[in-house]
C-alpha cells in the first residue's frame, strides 16, 4: 500500500488526474465509484475537466459501491441521486453505462450486480472512502472478506456519522445494499481517500497494527497488490508508513 499525505484540494486534483489519465488510455474503462463527502472534490474536478474538454466519459462504464435500502432514485439522500447530482448529470456519460445498486428492487440486484461487473471486464479503478469505524463501502466491521454484494444492517456509528446529511437521525436508513469485500478486492487498482480527524483512528489502525482482521474491514486492502491511500494531514496524523 502506498501512502500519500497531501492537502485536501491536492488530493482531489491528483485523484481526478489519475482518473482522466486512465480514461485517455482506455476510453471504455470501468470505474468503481463511491459516495459521501470524501469524493465530492474529485467529482467537481472531473466536471471541470469535462467542461474544459479535457476528457469525455462517453464510453466509460461505472459501478457504484452501495445504496441505502428503501430510498427511491428521486430521494435526495439516495446514492443514485447523489451520483447524478454531483457527477453524472454534468458529464457526457451514457446513462445506460451507469450502475448504482438498487435499494428498492434489491433482490434482483443481489443476483446480478457482481456478474454485471464481471461482464464489463472488471473494475479498472475503484475509488473508496472509509468510515470512521474502518468500513469500506458499507462493509461494516465483522464482514466476511469473501463477501460479494449483500444487504447489511448499518452499525450505530455509521448511522450517527451519516446523520449529518439528514434532518434527523431517525431518518437515516438502517439498511443498505453494498458491494462485498471480495467484489472490491477484484478491482485491478484501488485508490482510497481519507480526510479529517474522524478518519485518523481507522487509518492508524490500518498502518500501525500488523493484522489483517475482519474487525477492521479496510485491512483487507493489505492483500491487494495495487492500492494507493491518499490522506490529508488530519487523517494521517501519527501514522507510521510501512
Ligand atoms: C459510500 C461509501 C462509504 C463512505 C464512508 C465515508 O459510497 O462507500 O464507505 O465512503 O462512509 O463517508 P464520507 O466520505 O461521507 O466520510
Amino acid at each position: 500500500m502506498e501512502l500519500k499525505v497531501l492537502e485536501s484540494n491536492k488530493i482531489d486534483e491528483e485523484v481526478a488526474n489519475e482518473i482522466v489519465t486512465l480514461i485517455k488510455g482506455k476510453p471504455n474503462c470501468v470505474l468503481g465509484l463511491a459516495t459521501g463527502s470524501t469524493p465530492l472534490g474529485v467529482y467537481a474536478n472531473l466536471v471541470k475537466k469535462y467542461e474544459n474538454k479535457e476528457v469525455s466519459f462517453k464510453n466509460v462504464r461505472s459501478f457504484n459501491l452501495d445504496e441505502y435500502v428503501g430510498l427511491k432514485h428521486d430521494n435526495d439522500q439516495s446514492y443514485f441521486y447523489f451520483m447524478h447530482h454531483n457527477l453524472f448529470d454534468h458529464i457526457d456519460i451514457d446513462p445506460n453505462n451507469v450502475h448504482v445498486p438498487d435499494g428498492i428492487n434489491y433482490e434482483n440486484c443481489l443476483k446480478t450486480y457482481d456478474n454485471e461487473i464481471k461482464k464489463a471486464g472488471g473494475i479498472d479503478l475503484q475509488i473508496l472512502g472509509i468510515g470512521s469505524n474502518g468500513h469500506i463501502a458499507f462493509n461494516e466491521p465483522g464482514t466476511d472478506f469473501d463477501s460479494f454484494i449483500h444487504l447489511v444492517n448499518l452499525k450505530e456509528s455509521t448511522i450517527k456519522d451519516n446523520s449529518r446529511f439528514f434532518s434527523s437521525i431517525e431518518e437515516v436508513p438502517t439498511r443498505a445494499i453494498t458491494m462485498g469485500l471480495r467484489s472490491i478486492m477484484q478491482a485491478k487498482r484501488i485508490i482510497l481517500i481519507a480526510k479529517g480527524k474522524n478518519k485518523n483512528r481507522a487509518i492508524k489502525a490500518l498502518f500501525d497494527e500488523q493484522g489483517i482482521d475482519e474487525a477492521l474491514p479496510v485491512s483487507v486492502l493489505k492483500l491487494h497488490p495495487n492500492v494507493e491511500i491518499y490522506c490529508d494531514k488530519d487523517a494521517a496524523e501519527g501514522v507510521i508508513d510501512e
